[in-house]
């Protein structure tokens, strides 16, 4: 991971006002779906949220570390966020903390995230930090704040294909549902770009498809 200065105060609970956090998990580049959904996405909530701000990761360029035998141990002893196998985690628990929406921009890959942003998953996905494990299950330490998921996919997984082949599994939205609900983000809004493989007028339905739903969601101010 890039050692980047922390691009914000820490701020448990409170982000209103925050910049946007913007994800983006494609190798693709600007060749990318996903990226290209998610910057219209992004320039939407801009619109709405003039002077807002944008913190933008681009998980391949910098990927987040890799879970080792340091930082699994760092996470189960007392929280203590200077421990330096935790320096990385708190950069990225931070600046989530401090955004006032996340956009993830994402492809599925083999059903499921793509391996980056299972890794950005594993560093804020945090015990005593970003969720507290209690008698009545786990409990988010975040305050909730709307993510904006865009998935991009080669094959339909909502529904069957236009020629009626089967959906495929989806384990990308349900797990991050999870995770994220798991340390306090709730509020999740799914954009599907499906069949983006299937040639340039499968490309075209999927993004008209995608904008009719931002169009509602998040209406041009
Ligand atoms: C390693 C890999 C695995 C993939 N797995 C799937 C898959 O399980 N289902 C699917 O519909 N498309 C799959 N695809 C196709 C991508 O989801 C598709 O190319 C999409 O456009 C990627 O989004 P992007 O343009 O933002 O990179 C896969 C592509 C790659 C490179």
């Amino acid at each position: 991971m890039s050692a980047r200065p922390d691009p914000a105060p820490h701020l448990p609970g409170g982000s209103a006002g925050g910049p946007i956090l913007q994800l983006t998990a494609s190798p693709r580049g600007t060749e990318s779906v996903s990226r290209r959904f998610g910057d219209l996405v992004l320039a939407r909530l801009l619109a709405r949220s003039p002077g807002a701000g944008t913190i933008t990761r681009d998980l391949v360029a910098a990927p987040p570390p890799l879970v080792d035998d340091a930082f699994a141990g760092a996470i189960i002893g007392p929280p203590d966020p200077d421990h330096p196998a935790l320096a990385g985690s708190e950069v990225l628990i931070r600046e989530l903390e401090s955004a006032s929406a996340v956009v993830i921009a994402t492809p599925m890959h083999n059903y499921g995230v793509p391996a980056v942003l299972k890794a950005w998953v594993d560093q804020i996905v945090r015990i005593h930090r970003t969720f507290a494990s209690t008698p009545a299950g786990k409990q988010g330490l975040l305050a909730d704040r709307p993510v904006y998921l865009v998935v991009a996919s080669g094959g339909w997984f909502t529904q069957p294909s236009p020629i009626g082949t089967p959906p495929q599994p989806d384990f990308l939205t349900p797990y991050l549902r999870a995770v994220l609900g798991t340390i306090g983000l709730r509020t999740l809004h799914v954009f599907a770009l499906e069949g983006v493989t299937r040639g340039a007028e499968a490309r075209a339905m999927a993004f008209d498809a995608a904008t009719i739903r931002l169009d509602s969601l998040l209406p041009q101010p």
